[in-house]
């Protein structure tokens, strides 16, 4: 019975979350568990080894000699899996469909590997969420990014040297990022429009007082998301569209199909047509953008278009964005404590959908197609 947690330093240049915060820690110590934090885990979220300490864990490198439940936000790295021992639990957001050879290298160790990403989209998980908590985070961020570059007010302003009218924001892509993304320009005062292909996207925008924009495309997918557009849909969309990118001060676009590359919405020759000092900032950039002219990574100016293309947003927002991601695994892992340590109940749906690899084998039906020799 597993009643160790180690909680993992992350190695990304870019990451400064923590997978568990010290409150969160002491939730599980008071449940049973030893706490083992790697140090410096939390320094870039602004959790000191000592806050760690004084809720009651042990900080040290981690020895992985005994089976334990292992938490980190992104994957952990081939090499670190190697440690870990059979048994352990290796909980992440691990991007299966980018990580298939670490995949294989955890069920040989017989590493059973939650990916968190994998969670259900149903209402008993929304407090496990990560997909919803962190993409809350870049949704805020994405508008106060594009605040920042605009050369213009978002609010309306009536003063001595004369009136000031709204900025004219347009989101792309109205999931949780988008949906959070149209509250916080909406907070700022600006006038905001918002699109997406999901139908149930209508009444979300209504209700956050928004206008959305209709393409007479309908594409709602599986399980609550998107899919992928013909050819004739993705036209059909581009001329609707053209007229409200063109007008549009700002433009957030977050637009995403699991699993695949970001569709591609605003095209460079929309991009031309915008007006001098417009803003767009996309936040699919990691996945390959929403507009065609996004680097990754990078703020790109084209005809007096800025560009951004940011990454990793949540972890700009480190401390908040770990305590959100903290209280998701918590929840995820709560319902699973005994008095002996925890014990995971394949049968749960939220387990069965995100477990991929288990007593050595790879047991999600999304990935089992991938594992290929
Ligand atoms: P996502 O990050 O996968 O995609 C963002 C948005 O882009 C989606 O709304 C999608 O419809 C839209 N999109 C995709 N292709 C597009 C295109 N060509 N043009 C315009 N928009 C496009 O979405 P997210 O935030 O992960 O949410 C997906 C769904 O899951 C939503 O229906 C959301 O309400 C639902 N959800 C349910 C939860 C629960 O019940 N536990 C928790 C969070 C989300």
């Amino acid at each position: 019975m597993i009643k160790t947690i180690i909680v993992l330093k992350e190695t990304h240049p870019l990451e400064k979350r923590v997978a568990l915060d010290p409150k969160n820690v002491e939730r599980f110590i008071k449940a049973g568990f030893k706490v083992i934090v790697t140090p410096d885990a939390g320094v870039k979220a602004y959790f000191n080894n000592e806050a760690y300490e004084k809720a009651g864990a042990v900080v040290t490198t981690p020895a992985f000699d005994e089976a334990s439940i292992i938490v980190s936000i992104n994957a952990p790295t081939a090499a670190l899996a190697q440690q870990f021992k059979a048994g352990s639990i290796s909980l992440s957001m691990l991007d299966p469909y980018n990580n298939v050879d670490l995949i294989k290298t955890l069920a040989t160790q017989k590493v059973n590997a939650i990916s968190l990403e994998f969670i259900p989209r149903i209402t008993r998980a929304q407090s496990m969420d990560v997909l919803s908590s962190q993409a809350t985070i870049s949704g805020y961020q994405s508008v106060l990014i594009s605040a920042d570059l605009s050369p213009r007010f978002f609010p309306m302003l009536t003063t001595a040297a004369g009136t000031i009218r709204p900025a004219k924001v347009l989101v792309i892509g109205v999931g949780v990022a988008g949906l959070q993304a149209i509250a916080t320009a909406k907070r700022l005062g600006a006038q905001v429009e918002a699109y997406d292909i999901r139908p149930d996207a209508k009444e979300q925008v209504e209700s956050l007082g928004a206008k959305l924009v209709d393409t007479g495309v309908n594409a709602a997918g599986e399980g609550g998301y998107a899919r992928e557009l013909t050819e004739d849909e993705k036209a059909q969309q581009a001329k609707a569209l053209a007229k409200h990118v063109k007008e549009a001060h700002i433009i957030i676009t977050t637009a995403a199909i699991p699993g695949k590359r970001a569709p591609l919405i605003v095209t460079k020759e929309m991009v031309e047509a915008m007006m001098p000092g417009a803003v767009i900032v996309d936040m699919a950039a990691e996945t390959g953008g929403n507009c065609e002219v996004t680097k990754p990574g990078e703020t790109v100016i084209l005809n007096e278009v800025t560009i951004a293309g940011p990454l990793n947003l949540p972890s700009t927002v480190a401390i908040h964005a770990s305590e959100m991601f903290s209280q998701n695994i918590y929840n995820y892992l709560n319902p699973f404590i005994t008095e002996e340590g925890l014990v995971l109940d394949l049968e749960d749906e939220v387990v069965r959908d995100s477990l991929i690899t288990y007593e050595g084998e790879v047991v999600s039906e999304r990935i089992k197609p991938l594992m290929t020799a």
